[in-house]
Formats: C-alpha cells, structure tokens, sequence
C-alpha cells in the first residue's frame, strides 16, 4: 500500500503503533497508569490510547482488572497458551531444584540444545543460549563481520531486530529523528505494491543494489538480516521461497544471510517450523526468542561450528542468564506440548479457517485490504475505501479500539502502520476464531 500523503511517507515508529500518547488527556485518571508513568517516565510505552491493566492469563486469553476478558491475538509470546501447566510445572521444578549459568554442566541444558538443534538443519550445530532476542542479533551481527570482513548490513525499511545499540543501527522502525548510519542500507518490503508481480526478482535486485552501495561506501556485505515473515514491515510471506534469490546474491557477494526468527519461528507458520525453512533456504546464521520459553525470557542463535569458532578466537561469549537450567527446563516443556498438542499442525488448520473468514469479511468491506500471511501470523491491510492502495492508519487505530471492545487484543504493523497484525496462541480454537471473526466484523461494521 502506498502512504497516504508524501508528507506521511515516513516509517511509522513501531513502538508509536495502537500506543498511549502521555500527551493526550485520554485515561490521564486512572491510578495505575500514573503510577506506571512516575516509574517508568519517558520510557513507558504502553498498548491503547487507554491503557489495559491486566491479572491473569490463560490459553489463548487474557483477563483485566475490571473483569473483562480479552481473546488474545496480539501476543506471540505465549505460543502454546498464557500459563500452560506444563511449563509452569517445569519452570517450578526446576527453579526449585537448581538455577545456575552454563559454566557448570547441568543435564538440563544440554538435553534442550539437543532437542532445539534436532529442529535445525545438520550443518547448524552450534547453538548460544541468551535471554532476549536482541543479544541473538547482536551476536550474530558480530559473528558475520567476523567471518565476512565486511560491516555493512541490508535489511527492511520497517525492520526491527531489537534494542542493543549495534541492533538498533539495523532497526529502522525505532527511529523518532535522524537517519539510518552509514553502513547499513534498506530495502523496500518484498510486497507487490513495492515489486510488482515478481517480488522474489524485485526483492532481490535491490538487495544486489544494496549491496553495491556497501561496496562503495567502503563496508562490503556482512549480512542480509531479515525478518522471514517480515513482521513490522506489514507481514510478508508470498509467494513461498521468493526469499531464495536474495540470498543466492548476498552468499555470491561474500556475505551472510542472517534469519531473524524471532517472530516466525516455532511453528507459527504452521506449514513449517520455521520461515527460512518455509522458503526452503539455508541460513548462515538463525536467530530466536519470544515463544522459545512460552514468556521465561531466553533466546538463541544456531550456526555453523567453524563461524562460531572464528568469532571466539577473538573474543569469548557469556551470558550470566542464557541458557540458564530454568529458561532451558521452559524451552523443553515448550517443545514438548508443542508436539503433544500438534500445535503447529492447528496453527495451520486454524491460520486456514481465519483467513478464508478474513477474505470474505473483506469482500463486504471497501477500507479492509489484502488479507495476507501464513498459519497464526497474519497482516490485513486497512485502507481508504474509495482507493484501496491508499494505506489508511487511523482507520487501523479505529480498527483496534473497535476489537478491543469486542473484547479481542490486535495490533499494527507496516510501514505506515495500515496492517492489521494477528498473532495468536497456536492453540486458538475454532470456536475461538469464530469468536474473533464475529468481533472483526462488527468493528469493520462500524469504520
Ligand atoms: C523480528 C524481531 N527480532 C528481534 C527482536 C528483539 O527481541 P527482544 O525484544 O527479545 O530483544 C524483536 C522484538 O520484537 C523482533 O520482533
């Protein structure tokens, strides 16, 4: 979708999306959001023009303090639903018994790298443990200059990677003012309003375009880190395996393809567990985080032994919490009930059922755009009725307060912040999904 004026041309601040303004009035009464903000200050950032106070969670729901229940689409954190008993029981025992770092050998651990390394292609056998998915970038990002030679760095107009200061140079969806640095150059989003027909031709031209612009500036190419389900971008999957070009270019120019997994990865896309594996391409480096322990805070990043073992002649890698006993005891029972429960094979079934909903929904509805996606990651575009390539933001703010009241958490995404983004446990029901259905009609009804 194009932006809706010139002047709106800009990359919408992903932390602005569906968030409070502490300069509106709106919800300015409301005890526990003045204490939040005394705490936290210029930093808060904070869902809805309202705020939401929540207690408790549990499957594919959330429950607030005023006692309203809310069907949760939004968050991909609790992949295998709000506090799963099976975790909770394995996180409890484990935290009961022993919580250490990985200096000490804990079976624990090395059973779940077993497990984790058993979802990943043979040649990346080599797996580091950290807490958030940002040290996961920023790890990866310094293994690829490494092994590469080269600083420079393609990825996303919309992109974010996460928040250390060598990621955020590579996020620029986090950016208020100033520019992007030197050595890292963008790509528009591998959507058809941006490549036309062939998006996996256009796409990857501009990464052979990118990539000559690093050689002149004197960076050469370390990686192309992207996304796989180019989340913050709007959510971009199709067509399946456009991605493989790009990388053939980066791998001839010398450099890495780094798959951000982070918000693809562990079966969300249901027809593969991972998005690298769903463009069937093979990644120099993977990195992941959000579902890996269902909310336990821990991530990763797998790779090649011999990339890994460069990186570390120069420096060591530590970290006092990854891959701790009780984050490693989370990722285990995760995969597990991931297998038990056959989620990723719901996720696919239901990701099926809500889109054709979506499709037809849309079909009624003039300012709700392309329904895109796979499995439980989906985006629909929200647009100006009488010109639907015209991307329409406040609509999608309407959109969601209107889905808040029908008691369903979404949020936004894209570059202009247009796209509706659907992201639930992969335990979703059906009568779940009709539930959801049923509410986004009734706010699409009512734009
Ligand atoms: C694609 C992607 N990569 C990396 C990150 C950073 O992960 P974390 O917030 O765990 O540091 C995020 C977080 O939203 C993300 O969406």
């Amino acid at each position: 979708m194009q932006s809706p004026t010139e002047a709106d041309n800009q990359v919408r601040g992903i932390l602005e999306m569906n968030a409070f303004d502490s300069k509106s009035a709106s919800g300015q009464d409301d005890p526990a959001l003045q204490r939040r903000l005394a705490n936290v200050g210029a930093a808060s950032v904070l869902f809805y023009r309202q705020p939401i106070e929540m207690v408790s969670a549990l499957g594919a729901w959330m429950s607030a303090a005023n006692g309203k229940r809310y069907l949760d689409c939004y968050n991909n954190v609790p992949c295998v639903g709000h506090s799963h008993p099976a975790v909770t029981a394995a996180v409890s025992k484990q935290i009961s018994r022993l919580n250490t770092n990985t200096r000490y050998l804990v079976q624990v651990v090395d059973d779940y790298l077993e497990a984790l390394k058993a979802k990943f292609p043979a040649e990346l056998s080599n797996a580091v443990l950290t807490c958030s998915g940002s040290e996961a970038n920023d790890l990866a990002m310094r293994i690829a200059c490494k092994n590469t030679g080269h600083r420079g760095f393609i990825v996303t107009e919309a992109a974010y990677h996460g928040n250390t200061a060598y990621v955020t140079e590579v996020s620029p969806s986090s950016f208020k003012q100033g520019s992007i640095p030197d050595h890292v150059v963008t790509v528009p989003a591998p959507s058809r309003a941006n490549y036309g027909d062939d998006i996996a031709e256009g796409f990857a031209m501009a990464v052979k375009k990118a990539i000559s612009t690093l050689k002149i500036r004197g960076y050469g190419i370390a990686a192309l880190l992207v996304d796989s389900i180019f989340s913050s971008d709007g959510v971009f999957g199709q067509p399946q395996g456009f991605l493989r070009a790009a990388v053939d270019i980066v791998h001839q120019a010398g450099g890495f393809y780094i798959a951000d997994e982070v918000q693809p990865g562990f079966g969300r896309l249901g027809s593969a567990f991972w998005g690298f594996e769903y463009h069937q391409v093979l990644p120099d480096i993977v990195t992941m985080g959000k579902p890996m322990g269902n909310g336990f805070p821990m991530a990763g990043m797998v790779t090649r032994p011999e990339y890994l073992a460069r990186f570390c002649e120069d420096v060591g890698y530590f970290n006092t919490f990854g891959g701790n006993p009780v984050s490693c005891a989370a990722g285990l029972a995760v995969l597990k009930v991931m297998e038990q429960e056959e989620l990723q094979t719901n996720a696919h079934k239901i990701g099926q059922y809500l889109c054709s909903g979506l499709n037809s929904i849309a079909a009624d509805h003039a300012a709700i755009g392309e329904v895109r996606g796979e499995g439980l990651f989906l985006g629909v575009d929200i647009c100006q009725p009488d010109q639907p390539e015209l991307a329409d933001p406040a609509a999608t703010v309407r959109l969601i307060d209107g889905l808040r009241d029908a008691g369903i958490l979404a949020g936004a995404a894209g570059k202009h912040g247009s796209t509706l983004k659907l992201r639930p446990a992969l335990c979703l029901s059906q009568a779940e999904a009709d539930f959801f259905l049923d509410g986004f009609r009734a706010a699409a009804r009512r734009l």
